[in-house]
């Protein structure tokens, strides 16, 4: 289906530049790139606009600007030689064709938040491309549809489709400033997942900017590159302009509960029994467990516990959530002074963390309010581990390194379990009953504490091993962790070096995503420390 000439002339061109780039300086290989930019350019004035270069005086604040985690913010930090934030699609073309020519990656940014930072850090040199200007929402409320463009966040996703229905909502993640580019094409779990699936579940129809530079919709790439994207991470494949999803039904109000229990009450029973009920009840309710150690000091004695903090949202009123809760989950004693009943909307702020009766329109505020640095690792549980195995793991926070660290467990079941393995790239369905993510964070740049919360989390992570998935130890591509393996820098990454991560990410499904990958980018340009390779690449730098 591909023409190889096309290729063969492209790897003849590559490797010429590869073998003359170290001779290059970097000056002149920018200049270059810059020169093939604005030739190729509609009109290289509006381009220019759009192009920041380190001598710019904006650069570093449009870098920062989506730097989710700054781990990755630090002087050592490899920058990209150019950031081009694009308006029109044309100069997404130009800037795949001219960073193929020049011989320097891409790495493709919409909200930023990659938790190993992998939309804006490469250790070869680099571009972005910065979806800051593609954030259109078009929403068709009759056909319950809506357009979406990469570089919109959720919040703003969210809060558009609420102005158009009270009714409508849309399965995704909780957090306001994700962007929906990386977020959709790597699955993307939120709230309503038990009853709708994940955001991936819900796509209909891409826009993706192809490794020729070929703008092309579903149709046009076919169901294999279609579904590979769905899942399969993005930036593997081609650069993703927008989205069409359906919008899902939901009820004009909704109920919340937020009840936090200390080990002195009886926490661990509770977590212990909520893992037999979460992935079995109603999916019109997801039930979150979020752990984390706290301080009950009294008078400048330290007191410290594990709370666990039960959180969730029911798809109905407070009046049918009570007696649900009290046949299923009695132990947790939900009364309904516990409970808030609100819109779906208002529901998406009070669960992230906004008070009461904030305004909706802080959704759209793409500022995250608390950017620190930080490291996560993810896990998946198919068999309720012991009372006495959470009693273990609770011991874990109060070690030096857990200061700071959340916990998090995610419930599955409901129509997750009805969902194929093989339905999208996100294999993670029938068995799980809840996903965790280990996160630990700090606020200072230190090499010291930084060695500090690694080794707890990472001691963490060994020490859940014999509680969770196995063969492989699975895991979850939007919660990008470089532990469990990467490609080679500079060259080839064989099929079988790759499967060491891509088999915890993606099971089965890794082999057709090879598949399509060496379809639609035979030579392996879009490329990074966890891309699905290629079969035929040789890996010219
Ligand atoms: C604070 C926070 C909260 C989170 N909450 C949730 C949650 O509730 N549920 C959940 O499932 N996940 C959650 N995540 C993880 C999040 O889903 C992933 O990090 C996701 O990939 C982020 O998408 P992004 O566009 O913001 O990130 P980016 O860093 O911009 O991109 C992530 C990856 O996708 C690629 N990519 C981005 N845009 C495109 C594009 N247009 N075309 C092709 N490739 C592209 C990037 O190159 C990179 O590899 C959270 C992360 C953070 C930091
Ligand atoms: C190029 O774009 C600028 C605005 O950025 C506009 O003023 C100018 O007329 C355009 N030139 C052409 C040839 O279209
Ligand atoms: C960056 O600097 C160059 C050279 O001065 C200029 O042409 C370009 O317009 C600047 N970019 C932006 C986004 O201002
Ligand atoms: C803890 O559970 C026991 C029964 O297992 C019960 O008697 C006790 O009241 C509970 N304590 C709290 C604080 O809920
Ligand atoms: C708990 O809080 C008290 C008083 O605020 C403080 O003195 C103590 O150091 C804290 N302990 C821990 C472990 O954070
Ligand atoms: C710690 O706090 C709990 C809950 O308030 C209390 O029951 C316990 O006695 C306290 N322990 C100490 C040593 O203060
Ligand atoms: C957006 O959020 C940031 C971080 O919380 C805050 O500092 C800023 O004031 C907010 N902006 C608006 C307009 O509310
Ligand atoms: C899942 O499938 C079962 C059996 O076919 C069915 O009873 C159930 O309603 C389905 N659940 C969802 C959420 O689709």
């Amino acid at each position: 289906m591909i023409p190889l000439r096309s290729y063969l002339i492209i790897v003849l061109i590559a490797v010429f530049f590869s073998f003359t780039y170290s001779a290059i300086d970097t000056t002149k290989h920018e200049e270059n790139f810059l020169q093939c930019l604005y030739s190729y350019s509609h009109n290289s004035t509006s381009m220019s606009k759009l192009v920041y270069t380190k001598t710019n005086s904006s650069y570093s604040s449009i870098l920062q600007f989506t730097t989710q985690n700054l781990r990755f913010a630090s002087k050592t930090t490899p920058k990209p030689l150019v950031i081009i934030t694009p308006k029109h699609i044309s100069q997404i073309q130009t800037t795949i064709i001219c960073s193929q020519r020049h011989d320097l990656q891409i790495r493709i940014r919409s909200g930023g938040h990659d938790f190993e930072g992998r939309s804006y850090v490469s250790e070869v040199p680099f571009v972005i491309i910065d979806f800051t200007y593609f954030r259109e929402i078009t929403i068709d409320v009759e056909k319950r549809t809506a357009w979406v463009q990469s570089g919109a966040t959720l919040g703003e996703l969210y809060y558009t489709i609420s102005r158009k229905s009270r009714n409508l909502g849309f399965p995704a993640g909780a957090c306001p400033t994700v962007g929906v580019g990386g977020h959709f094409s790597g699955g993307g779990y939120g709230n309503l997942v038990r009853k709708f699936g994940l955001a991936a579940d819900n796509i209909i129809d891409a826009h993706i900017i192809d490794v020729k530079g070929r703008f092309l919709d579903r149709e046009a790439m076919g169901e294999d590159f279609f579904w590979a994207i769905r899942g399969g991470g993005g930036a593997s494949f081609g650069v993703i302009i927008s989205w069409k999803v359906k919008l899902v039904q939901v009820p004009s109000s909704v109920s919340v509960f937020n009840v936090p229990k200390t080990l002195d009450q009886n926490a661990t029973k509770l977590v212990h029994k909520w893992q037999f009920v979460t992935s079995t009840i109603d999916e019109n309710i997801a039930i979150y467990v979020i752990l984390q150690r706290v301080n009950l000091s009294k008078k400048g004695k330290s007191n410290s516990t594990v709370q666990a903090l039960f959180q969730a949202l029911f798809l109905g009123s407070v009046d049918k959530l009570i007696p649900l809760m009290k046949e299923k989950f009695p132990e947790l004693g939900l009364v309904r002074e516990d409970c808030i009943e609100m819109s779906w909307i208002e529901s998406v702020l009070y669960l992230y963390g906004f008070p009461k009766g904030e305004s909706p329109e802080m959704l759209l505020n793409r500022t995250q309010a608390a950017k620190d640095i930080f490291k996560v690792k993810s896990d998946f549980v198919r068999i309720p581990i012991s009372e006495i195995g959470l009693e273990r793991m609770w011991r874990m926070f109060h070690e030096d390194g857990a200061k700071d660290s959340m916990v998090y467990f995610f419930p599955y079941g409901g129509i997750m379990n009805n969902i194929s393995e093989s339905k999208i790239p996100f294999p993670h369905r029938y068995g799980n009953l809840y996903q965790i993510l280990y996160s630990v964070h700090w606020h200072q740049e230190s090499d010291e504490v930084e060695k500090i919360k690694m080794n707890w989390i990472r001691k963490l992570y060994s020490f859940m091993e014999p509680f969770v998935s196995k063969s492989p130890r699975a895991a979850y591509i939007n919660y990008r962790d470089l532990d469990i393996g990467v490609n080679n820098n500079n060259g080839y990454t064989s099929y079988k070096q790759a499967s060491i991560w891509g088999v915890k990410y993606f099971k089965n499904n890794f082999k057709r995503l090879v598949k399509v990958k060496t379809k639609v980018d035979p030579l392996n340009f879009f490329r990074n420390e966890q891309s699905i390779p290629s079969h035929l690449s040789k890996g010219h730098r």
